[in-house]
């Protein structure tokens, strides 16, 4: 099964953190492929869950009634910075425990037509929910120097010299034409910056545009207090985060709130096994916290 869809990270890890009881509610609010919520509803789980790509929806959908007949599960298309409001739409006060394993599946990197990837010759969309109006093309060819420079710097974690270069050649490249491809892109990067070992040049360039396309610091820093209000006493929330602005925002949100309990005092990280079987697992980090 795991050849076929997303491999669920750190799904061992998340699942004990959740302590699932059978007949509680659980919120899966980045349902993907469904593999955390399948791990869920069979330890007896009922589940709701929100994902904002439909294509998700549908996939875990069709996947989770073949793989869990019988059992209780609720999927949505939203965003879980709306969470409250989706909880008082589904009749619910509040939730065992709650899981965002964030960041994007291998489904949707693996989708040519979103332009999520930098080996991939798409269109620079790169929108998680397809109905947002502002794609990464969008920003590529309308943001000034100056902002695409602190897009980099801040969202991409790249020195300032670094973004600054890039910044100008993008905007030299617009004096000619529009950016359309993510191809356009790679190879405007390759000209500024080398590779290091395995990881791409682009990689930060590309984690820098998805995040302002799909808004997710301020989407992450809207759901985490809603997400902890809606915890029934006991309850736990496991966030699972892929780079260093989630986490941080992940673990200063923890430490300013009083009544949830930190269970875990540093992040659990995957172990060399499963980062060796999943290398998309390699950045992960896991905190949980239980609501007092
Ligand atoms: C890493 S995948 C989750 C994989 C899933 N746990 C599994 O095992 O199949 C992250 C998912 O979160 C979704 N997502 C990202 N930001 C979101 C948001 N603000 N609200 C709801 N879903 C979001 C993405 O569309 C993606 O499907």
């Amino acid at each position: 099964m795991t050849g076929q869809f997303h491999q669920p990270v750190l799904l061992h890890e998340s699942i004990e953190a959740l302590k699932i009881r059978p007949g509680k509610i659980y919120l899966d609010l980045t349902v993907g492929s469904g593999g955390h919520t399948r791990k869920i509803l069979k330890k007896g789980g009922k589940v709701y869950g929100l994902d904002v790509d439909p294509a998700a929806v549908l996939r875990a959908k069709k996947r989770l009634e073949k793989a869990c007949p019988g059992a209780f599960f609720y999927l949505e298309v939203g965003n879980f910075a709306k969470v409250s409001a989706f909880a008082a739409f589904w009749g619910l006060r509040s939730a065992a425990g709650i899981l965002m394993d964030l960041g994007l599946s291998s489904e949707q990197l693996a989708d040519e037509s979103r332009g999520f990837s930098f080996l991939s010759q798409s269109p620079l969309d790169m929108r998680a929910d397809p109905t947002l109006a502002v794609t990464a093309a969008d920003l590529l060819n309308v943001l000034t120097f100056k902002e695409l420079t602190k897009l980099f710097n801040k969202l991409g974690q790249e020195p300032l010299g670094f973004s600054k270069k890039l910044s100008g050649v993008i905007v030299d490249w617009r004096k000619s034409q529009k950016l359309a491809t993510t191809g356009q892109l790679v190879d405007l990067v390759s000209r500024v910056k080398r590779g290091q070992g395995r990881i791409h040049p682009a990689t930060k360039t590309f984690q820098a545009l998805r995040i302002a396309v799909n808004d997710e610091l301020n989407s992450l820093k809207t759901a985490l207090p809603q997400a902890v209000d809606l915890l029934a006493p006991g309850g736990r929330l496991v966030v699972i985060s892929f780079h260093s602005l989630e986490d941080r925002l992940v673990k200063n949100f923890f430490k300013g709130r009083s009544d949830l309990k930190i269970i875990t005092k540093k992040p659990v990280r995957p172990d060399p096994e499963e980062i060796n079987a999943n290398p998309r697992a390699r950045s992960a980090k896991l905190r949980a916290g239980e609501k007092l």
